[in-house]
């Protein structure tokens, strides 16, 4: 059976809430990765803020293309200020919406795709009859065979591959950008999890290649969480307090996250915990531990608050 992921935008008036978000510092980078791989740690409020940029961008691919092109898509694009959109596209519905742009306070190159409606999205998620392959060695040269992904996630990265390396090239050619940030929330984190791994194998060895995803589900095996483990450096997952989006696919579909969660524990406090190992960590506030199936969870955390209250999805385009 095909697994659904077309987007489609979705409303959930009911569901708006009052948060007040706080403004955006420019992130240091050098927070991450984190200190003692056989510990959590719990983030600073000044770490927790740095993440504030790539969570409005993450929430800027839910905005109109054309809100995004000229950066004028409300809180998202008002809290990131400079930057250069120079690639929109994607319908949200046949292809997510996506956009990519030069932030120069650091030197990078954004790359941002949409996530999609979360009801859904979970309903195909925990189908059983999930779809796998092997990822196209044009798109992903010298990857091993023993490496498969959800089809439905890498047909859809597939549509934009060639679209959003052009235009990081082009940027990096024009500006000597030396970074490429790949950013998303939900369907958009999976999408930017592919995104990290074909950009680190088809750029230049000298870029650094980050990933800053939110909500994201597993995306593929074992053998593909290792090489996002291995081959991008920088690399984080941020998960809302009870969000069942990402324990789906189940583990024992064959599907593992890499490593690096960030588990948001508090929604008040925005309480950020380092979760640094794998998909098997242990500790009780990591994802794994507080959200064992999704009949326990709460599928509203997964939009949001995000440390300094941020919401994503359509109707967070204010
Ligand atoms: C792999 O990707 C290339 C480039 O996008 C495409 O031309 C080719 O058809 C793809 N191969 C398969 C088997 O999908």
């Amino acid at each position: 059976m095909r697994v659904l992921l077309a987007g489609f935008p979705w409303v959930l008036g009911s569901l708006r809430v009052a948060a007040a978000p706080r403004p955006a510092r420019i992130l240091s980078r050098d927070i991450l990765p984190f200190l003692d791989p056989s510990s959590v740690m719990t983030l600073s409020s000044d770490e927790m803020s740095d993440f504030a940029p790539y969570e409005q961008f993450a929430r800027a691919a839910y905005c109109s293309s054309s809100s995004v092109a000229d950066w004028t898509c409300g809180e998202a694009c008002s809290a990131v200020s400079g930057f250069e959109t120079t690639t929109t596209g994607g319908d949200g519905d046949a292809v997510q919406l996506y956009y990519v742009g030069y932030w120069p306070s650091e030197n990078a190159v954004v790359v941002a795709h949409e996530g999609t409606d979360p009801t859904q999205f979970l309903s195909d998620l925990t189908d059983i009859d999930i779809v796998t392959e092997n990822l196209n060695s044009t798109l992903f040269p010298g990857v091993s065979s023993s490496v498969w992904v959800h089809s439905g996630f890498a047909d859809e990265h597939a549509k934009t591959a060639s679209i959003v390396l052009d235009a990081a090239n082009s940027i990096i050619s024009s500006k000597g950008a030396t970074t490429v940030i790949c950013v998303g929330h939900s369907l958009g984190g999976a999408l930017a999890e592919l995104d990290a791994v074909f950009f680190t194998l088809n750029l230049p060895s000298d870029i650094t290649v980050i990933g800053r995803t939110f909500g994201t589900p597993r995306v593929g095996n074992p053998d593909w969480a290792d090489l996002v483990d291995s081959s991008v450096s920088d690399f984080t997952r941020m998960n809302n307090v009870d969000d069942p989006i990402p324990i789906v696919p189940g583990r024992f579909l064959g599907f593992q996250h890499p490593e690096t969660e960030l588990h948001v524990v508090s929604d008040s406090t925005y309480q950020v915990v380092a979760c640094p190992g794998n998909d098997d960590a242990t500790d009780a506030d990591c994802t794994i531990a507080t959200v064992p199936n999704v009949v326990d969870a709460n599928l509203l955390d997964h939009l949001g608050p995000y440390p300094g209250g941020i919401y994503m999805g359509t109707i967070y385009c204010t």
